[in-house]
């Protein structure tokens, strides 16, 4: 279980980030090409949408991933030192990290690391009954902001995990940039294993966005949502639509809110204006070949060491030294 004051701390982290929620709402916003961070689709609505959408019969990632990672799990962490800790980079529901936790040596400890208090705090409270004797330390925070992990773990060996190809949310540049701090973070003799999607054909790609069942669709829509709950409300729901397509040209994914109709909202204070069809770019989900993945994971410090893949070459799992 949490501990109350664990608890606490998310709780009372989590009033910080309203602020910053506001900023980054009326800065995309106010762009050309009108954006929101797709890390503010997590909140406790958004968490839960997304576990519905790793279960949907279109959605390859997290089947194929976490088949990679049964099959694997044992050789990813054979020679892992007794009190090794892994950190986890937008754990999410943990669910995945079960896989490798199983396989780590009694003296472990484990870092989740995400922005979604509820999804950290259930999924905490999950892992310390399945793991009794695991040292766990949730943070709660942006990983992209985070500088230093727990002051006891200096000198222990690190090993970063970072599935789900959540770094294809972001620009390779950005990237690059994520897994050079990753490499300060965890240290010259950490490990990293990380998700990544392929390279497809266009229809599997754009059909694991574009659901028969429309949760994508609830899940994107769900950022409007938040904002409504969060800081004010503002959207009406309605007035929007989902769309996914594939960017050949930029290799990604991009989702998109598209207004219905001509429509003026006003946020903290800042007006703002949309014509009929013109969107909110919402997320990009870059795809990588292994190549490619692993050129931009040289360029950032790291050296791909092994890599796992599917049957069918739908997602990959780099260990990166
Ligand atoms: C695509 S989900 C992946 C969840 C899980 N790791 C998995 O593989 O199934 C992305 C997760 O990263 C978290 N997240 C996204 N951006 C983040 C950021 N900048 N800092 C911390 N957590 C972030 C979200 O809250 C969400 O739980």
């Amino acid at each position: 279980m949490l501990s109350n004051s664990q608890t606490k701390r998310l709780r009372a982290d989590a009033t910080g980030q309203r602020d910053a929620f506001v900023r980054a709402v009326v800065d995309g916003l106010s762009r050309p090409q009108k954006s929101l961070p797709c890390r503010y689709f997590y909140d406790a609505r958004g968490s839960a949408l997304f576990e519905k959408i790793t279960e949907l019969a279109e959605y390859y990632p997290t089947r194929t991933e976490t088949g990679i990672l049964t099959t694997y799990a044992r050789e990813m962490m054979d020679g892992t030192s007794s009190d090794s800790v892994l950190v986890e980079f937008g754990s999410g529901s943990s669910r995945k990290t079960e896989l490798l936790l199983r396989e780590l040596p009694d003296h472990a400890a484990y870092v989740p690391i995400d922005v979604s208090t509820d999804a950290l705090a259930a999924a905490t409270a999950r892992i310390a009954r399945r793991f009794p004797r695991l040292d766990i330390r949730p943070m709660l925070g942006d990983f992209s902001e985070l500088s230093r992990l727990p002051n006891d773990f200096k000198t222990r060996q690190k090993i970063g995990f970072f599935p789900g190809s959540t770094i294809g949310n972001l620009a390779p540049a950005e990237a690059s940039r994520l897994l050079l701090r990753f490499k300060s973070l965890l240290s010259a003799e950490g490990r990293l294993l990380i998700g990544i999607d392929l390279k497809k054909d266009k229809a599997t790609l754009e059909s694991a966005y574009n659901d028969s069942l429309g949760v994508t669709a609830d899940f994107n829509l769900n950022l409007l949502a938040h904002i409504n709950r969060e800081i004010e409300p503002v959207f009406d729901l309605e007035s929007f639509r989902h769309a996914a397509h594939y960017n050949a040209r930029e290799g990604r994914i991009e989702m998109h809110l598209v207004s219905r109709r001509d429509q003026r909202f006003e946020i903290s204070g800042h007006r703002f204006t949309m014509r009929a069809g013109e969107s909110i770019h919402t997320e990009n989900s870059y795809k990588y070949s292994v190549e490619q993945f692993q050129t931009l994971a040289r360029c950032s410090g790291w050296t791909p060491v092994r890599v796992w893949e599917d049957s069918e070459a739908l997602f990959s799992v780099h260990e990166l030294a």
